[in-house]
């Protein structure tokens, strides 16, 4: 039986998600967003591409339609506004809960065995909305981005080091924002801490720049935020889960005790399956460490109150 993912947004994030999981045959793709014609204008040119890129994925396009999405083995959720130059994620949440909210509802309803991929930030608080919109199990909605921001700390190991980026392998924990959690204990070349590789300052600049990651695209872009890295994070989800891989990621997941945090979305090392988050693994931290990811689990706390008193 053919696979089929569910896009929803249909802007830069949306449209690369739409163009990886077709090229790499993944499954068909619905492309859903609220602009006329631009969803079915997006799908009809990646289908146009199929023959050269060779590949025979559907996909097609609808405009404030989920009837297509009827079923969907996955929903991958980009809709929302992004920053501009000087905005925090946490900037966007009184706009983006509103429109996460919208659209889970609407794909919950057609696709009730789904398993959600939330990318929308402020990442962590808009995986709330899609747990209490959706009514899924927590196994079934997850958050995009500790692979982002650990493809995006590997990305500067292997610069700084002149080495293969597939060499590389970094953990990055916490909530997606300005205080995620790099952690240069678990992030290794060939198998070597880089704690053996590199001085503690040039560690600590690239935590710096890895933290900064976000926004130093959107300074660059002015008119919006990164969208090839987070498209292909958001992908390498998906065939985790869809190929049943039983891979281990960084994820935002819904935590209960896990970590000592309770009842948060944070993102932890998750193995990927076909069930979605089906263990959260958890690794020995130090006390710096814990501090530091209970730091960033309380910047999301602060944000899942404030969207209460928004009254979601
Ligand atoms: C980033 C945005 C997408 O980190 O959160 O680039």
């Amino acid at each position: 039986m053919r696979r089929k993912v569910t896009v929803v947004g249909a802007g830069h994030v949306g449209a690369t998600v739409a163009m990886r999981v077709a090229e790499k045959e993944l499954a068909d793709v619905v492309l859903v967003d609220i602009l006329e014609g631009v969803p079915a204008g997006k799908a009809l040119d990646l289908m146009e591409a199929a023959p050269i890129e060779m590949h025979d994925s559907k996909i097609t396009g609808a405009t404030n339609d989920y009837s297509e999405a009827k079923d969907s083995d996955i929903v991958i959720i980009t809709a929302g506004v992004p920053r501009k130059p000087g905005m925090s994620r946490d900037d966007l949440l009184s706009t983006n809960m509103g429109i996460v909210g919208t659209v889970t509802k609407e794909a919950a309803t057609v696709a009730p065995n789904a398993i959600l991929i939330v990318v929308s930030n402020p990442l962590d608080a808009m995986c709330h909305v899609a747990l209490d919109v959706s009514g899924f199990p927590k196994n079934r909605v997850m958050g995009m981005a500790g692979i982002l921001d650990s493809a995006r700390f590997r990305t500067f190991i292997a610069m700084e080091l002149g080495v293969s980026v597939e060499n590389t392998h970094a953990f990055v924990l916490g909530g997606h924002g300005d205080t995620m959690v790099p952690l240069p204990r678990y992030s290794t070349v060939a198998g070597i801490p880089i704690t053996e590789l590199m001085p503690p300052e040039k560690i600590e600049a690239l935590v710096q720049r890895t933290r900064n990651g976000g926004a130093e695209i959107v300074g660059l872009l002015k008119t919006g935020s990164a969208y090839y890295a987070p498209a292909s994070a958001a992908v390498e989800m998906a065939e985790a889960i869809l190929k049943d891989k039983k891979k281990i990621l960084p994820c935002a997941a819904y935590l209960e005790g896990e970590y000592g945090i309770k009842n948060l979305f944070v993102g932890v090392p998750v193995k990927l399956g076909a069930g979605g988050v089906e263990e959260i693994i958890e690794i020995t931290l130090t006390d710096d460490e814990k501090k530091a990811l209970q730091a960033s689990a309380n910047a999301v706390q602060n944000l899942v109150d404030a969207m209460k008193r928004l009254g979601k």
